[in-house]
C-alpha cells in the first residue's frame, strides 16, 4: 500500500516540535507493515541545499500562488520525499513559519494553501507512475490538502487528518477565500468557513475520511468545550470517525546504549554510568555538584506547557533540595523568568535558551527526572524519551501524559509497576507536592533504581501504534471510502 504523508515538518530535515519527530519516524515504522510512505514537505532552504543530481522534477507549475513552482522527488536519509519547491513562498531565512524574531509570516495562508494544492495534485495522480492509496495530512499546515481533494473533479483517495495540536488551527480572514480557487460552495459551514473566516484545520477535519489524534485521552478531551478550542461540536459530530493513536518514538535515534550525544552510554544494568552525563550537565548549567536530585525541562516555553506555573514555583522546588536545568525557547517573558531564577538561585537553577537537539539528549541521559507540567498535552514525546533513558517523567495528568506514565503511588510502587509521577494540571501546589514525593523515592537508592528500570522497560516504540495506523489505512482502502 502507498501512502502520501503531508506535513510541514519532518525530522531530521526541519523541526520545531514533536510533529517532526512523528512524521520522521512513522514512515520507517509503517514499512514493516507493507505500507510505503512518500512524504511531502515544503522545500525549505535546509532541504534545498541537500538536493543532489539524483533528484528530479516530477511536476511543474507556471504560477502557484504568485510564482513558478515545482514538485521535486528526492531520496534523502532513507526517506522518499516530494518537495514543493516554490522559492517565492519557502526560500527565505528564518524558521518554518516565521522570521527569527518569532513572528508568523503574513503570507502563511498562501504558503500552506499552495503546499496543500500541490499535495492534492499528487493525490490525484499528477506524478507519473505513482498514486497514493491513502492521503495522511498532519495539522493545519497540511489540512487544506483534504479540502482541495474534496472539491476536485478527479477521484480522491481516502484520507486521514491527524491532529497533533488543536490549539493551532490556521485561521485566516474571509478575504483570502477567492484566492484559494475553491468553488464558491466551499465557503460554507460544512466546508472551509470557520467563524466568518477560513479555517484550514477545520476544513481538513470536515473533509477527511477519518480523523485521528495522538492519544486516546486527548481524543476524549477535545470533544469537550474546555479542550475543544471551538471544534468540539464538529468533532462530536464525527465521533464515529475519530480515533486516538498514541505516538511512539524512534528507538534508534533515542537509544541510551548507542546515543552519540551522551558522554557515556548506558543500559538499565549500568545506570551508574549516567553519572558521567550528569557531570557534563552540571558544568554546562553551572550547577553545584552535591548529589541533589537534578530535574530538567526540555520544552517550548509556553502557556500550553505550564511553564508560567513552574516558573512561579522555582523557589519552593529549590527549597525542597532539588536542582533544575532548563532547556527551552519560546515566550520572551518566560525565558526572562527562568533566566532571573537562575541568577537568584545560583548553583541550583541553570538555563540554556534556544533549541539544542544534542543537549536535549544529554539531559535525558544525565538528569534524574524530566518535569512536564502541561495544561494540555495531545501526546508529548519528552516523557517517552524520559522513560527510555531512565529520566523519570513528572507529568501533569492530561492528554498523552496521562496515557503513558504510571504514577508512583503506594500501590504502584509496591506492585513494581510505577514509571513516573503524575499531578493535577494547572496547579503550582501540585507540582511542588510531586517534587516532594520524588525526593522521598530518590532518597531510597534501591527504590529509585527499580523505578528507573521499570520506566526503561516500557514499550515506547512505534510497534503497536504503527500497526494501528496500518489497520486504519487498510480499513479505509477496503471499505472504498
Ligand atoms: P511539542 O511538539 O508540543 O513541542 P513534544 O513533547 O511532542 O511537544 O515534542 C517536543 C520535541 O521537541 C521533543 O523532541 C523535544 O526533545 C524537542 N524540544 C523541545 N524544546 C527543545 C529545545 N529547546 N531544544 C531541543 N529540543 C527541544
Ligand atoms: C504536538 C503536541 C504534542 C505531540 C506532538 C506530536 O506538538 O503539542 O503533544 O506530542 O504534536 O504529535
Amino acid at each position: 500500500m502507498q501512502v502520501l504523508s503531508v506535513a510541514s515538518e519532518m525530522f531530521p530535515f526541519i523541526k520545531t516540535g514533536g510533529l517532526a519527530d512523528v512524521t520522521g519516524a512513522l514512515p520507517h515504522a509503517l514499512a514493516s507493515h507493507g505500507i510505503f510512505v512518500r512524504s511531502m514537505l515544503p522545500c525549505y532552504p535546509a532541504l534545498k541545499s541537500r538536493l543532489s543530481a539524483k533528484s528530479s522534477i516530477a511536476h511543474r507549475y507556471n504560477d502557484l500562488f504568485g510564482g513558478p513552482a515545482s514538485i521535486i522527488e528526492a531520496q534523502i536519509e532513507g526517506h522518499h520525499l516530494l518537495l514543493l519547491d516554490a522559492p517565492h513562498l519557502f526560500e527565505r531565512a528564518g524558521g518554518a513559519y516565521g522570521d527569527d524574531g518569532g513572528g508568523d509570516w503574513a503570507d502563511n495562508w498562501a504558503r500552506f494553501a499552495a503546499f496543500a494544492r500541490a499535495a492534492a495534485d499528487v493525490a490525484a495522480g499528477e506524478i507519473k507512475g505513482w498514486k497514493p492509496d491513502v492521503v495522511h495530512a498532519h495539522d493545519w499546515q497540511a489540512a487544506m490538502t483534504l479540502a482541495y481533494m474534496r472539491y476536485d473533479e478527479r477521484p480522491a483517495a481516502p484520507s486521514v487528518m491527524t491532529v497533533h495540536n488543536l490549539a493551532f488551527q490556521g485561521r485566516f480572514p474571509a478575504g483570502i477565500f477567492p484566492q484559494l480557487k475553491l468553488p464558491p460552495e466551499a465557503m460554507a459551514i460544512d466546508g472551509v468557513e470557520y467563524f466568518g473566516g477560513v479555517g484550514y484545520l477545520k476544513a481538513g477535519l470536515q473533509a477527511a475520511s477519518v480523523i485521528t489524534s495522538v492519544s486516546p485521552t486527548y481524543v476524549q478531551e477535545i470533544r469537550t468545550p474546555e479542550f475543544g478550542m471551538g471544534l468540539d461540536g464538529l468533532l462530536n459530530g464525527r465521533e464515529n470517525d475519530l480515533f486516538g493513536i498514541l505516538n511512539g518514538i524512534d528507538t534508534s535515534d533515542w537509544d541510551p546504549e548507542t546515543d552519540r550525544h551522551l558522554a557515556a552510554t548506558y543500559s538499565a544494568r549500568t545506570l551508574q554510568r549516567r553519572a558521567a552525563n550528569r557531570r557534563v550537565l552540571l558544568d554546562r548549567f553551572q550547577l553545584d555538584d552535591d548529589g541533589s536530585p537534578l530535574l530538567c525541562v526540555i520544552s517550548r516555553l509556553t502557556w500550553q506547557k505550564g511553564m508560567d506555573i513552574l516558573a512561579a514555583e522555582i523557589a519552593r522546588i529549590v527549597g525542597l533540595g532539588a536542582q533544575l536545568a532548563v532547556l527551552g525557547s519560546g515566550d520572551s517573558a518566560l525565558e526572562g523568568a527562568f533566566i532571573a531564577a537562575a541568577s537568584r538561585h545560583h548553583g541550583r537553577v541553570g538555563v540554556v535558551t534556544g533549541y539544542d537537539e544534542a543537549l536535549a539528549h544529554l539531559l535525558q541521559g544525565g538528569a534524574d527526572a524530566i518535569l512536564i507540567p502541561s495544561r494540555f498535552e495531545p501526546c508529548g514525546l519528552t516523557q517517552l524519551y524520559g522513560l527510555r533513558y531512565g529520566c523519570i517523567p513528572m507529568v501533569s495528568r492530561t492528554g498523552g501524559l496521562a496515557d503513558t506514565i504510571i504514577d508512583a503511588n503506594h500501590a504502584a510502587l509496591s506492585a513494581g509497576v510505577a514509571t513516573g509521577f503524575q499531578f493535577n494540571p494547572g496547579s503550582g501546589d501540585a507540582i511542588v507536592e510531586a517534587v516532594h514525593r520524588l525526593i522521598a523515592v530518590h532518597r531510597n537508592r534501591s527504590a529509585w533504581t527499580s523505578l528507573q528500570r521499570q520506566a526503561m522497560k516500557t514499550d515506547v516504540s512505534w510497534n503497536a501504534s504503527a500497526s494501528e495506523y496500518a489497520q486504519l489505512f487498510r480499513s479505509l482502502v477496503s471499505s472504498g471510502e
